[in-house]
């Protein structure tokens, strides 16, 4: 039975509330296909009833995994190319060059996923950046999605998933085969911190930090959410720290302190 009205409503405010994400009208199809499953798993018959059980707002673990079922976590290893190349040839060179004093780099993967991003940016500055082994370097990666969570945290992933945008002597050199799936070694997984945070919720105290990923994830915003975060994240860099947006994302006509950047096809945005 499809969805009706009241329940996509109910849902469309809900995700909104917890997460900002925002469902426009004309995806009852996606909640419905979403949340089917989840209703399934509880011996719930439909939608209609599970809206019926977050209605009585006793539950936040179903709120959790209502919210879980309802982010989009489309990712892969070194997604979209140019920015891994903006890293390796100008972003990470310039901060190495800022930052020799101190010898110290933290960088957010904001919107992990599953754990693709992180791992192709630990990998990158393995294979690229040998003397920031001697340096204190924090790569912390935060998602809303607990389970994505725990996915970054085991780095296991099947054959599809290392078929998108791996190189097989990455492969070879960075994971251990179990069967059909791949396993991140232990060296790699250790260089992760792994941290809940919802973006448009309160942050929990982080560190000031030299480069944020925030990709593909503002998309799900409203605008008034977007610039809320940006500014947060502006003032969460220190200063010559770098953010990198999603393809499809920008600061511009923002009114915000950024200074575009651009490298090659890639833009990403300095605190100067
Ligand atoms: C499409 S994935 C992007 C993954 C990766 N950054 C990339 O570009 O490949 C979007 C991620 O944003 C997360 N997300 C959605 N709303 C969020 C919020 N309010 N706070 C933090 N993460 C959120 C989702 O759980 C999902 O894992």
């Amino acid at each position: 039975m499809a969805i009706t009205h009241r329940e996509f409503d109910y849902i469309k405010g809900l995700i909104k509330q917890e997460a900002a994400i925002v469902i426009d009208t004309g995806k009852e199809y996606l909640v419905e296909s979403r949340l089917m499953p989840l209703a399934q798993k509880h011996g719930l018959a439909s939608v209609k009833d599970l809206v019926d059980n977050l209605s009585k707002r006793d539950n936040q673990q179903l709120v959790t995994q209502v919210v879980e079922a309802m982010t989009t976590n489309e990712t892969s290893f070194f997604r979209d190319f140019y920015p891994f190349e903006a890293l390796k040839k100008k972003v990470i060179p310039d901060l190495i060059a800022n930052r020799s004093a101190a010898k110290e780099l933290v960088i957010w993967c904001a919107a992990t996923s599953s754990g693709q991003e992180p791992y192709s940016l630990a990998m990158l500055i393995k294979e690229n950046f040998p003397q920031l082994a001697t340096w204190r370097l924090r790569i912390i990666c935060s998602d809303i999605s607990e389970e994505m969570l725990e996915r970054t945290r085991s780095g296991v992933y099947n054959q599809l998933e290392v078929n998108r945008g791996l190189p097989v002597s990455l492969l070879m050199k960075y994971f251990k085969q179990d069967g059909t799936r791949w396993i991140v070694k232990d060296d790699l997984r250790r260089m992760l911190e792994v941290r809940l945070v919802n973006l448009a919720a309160p942050w929990p105290h982080l560190p000031q930090v030299d480069l944020i990923m925030m990709r593909n994830v503002l998309i799900y915003f409203d605008q008034v959410t977007k610039v809320s975060i940006l500014k947060h994240a502006y003032d969460q860099l220190k200063v010559n720290g770098v953010l990198l947006l999603g393809s499809t994302e920008t600061t511009i006509n923002m009114n915000l302190s950024y200074q575009v950047q651009q490298y090659e096809k890639l833009s990403y945005y300095s605190k100067l």
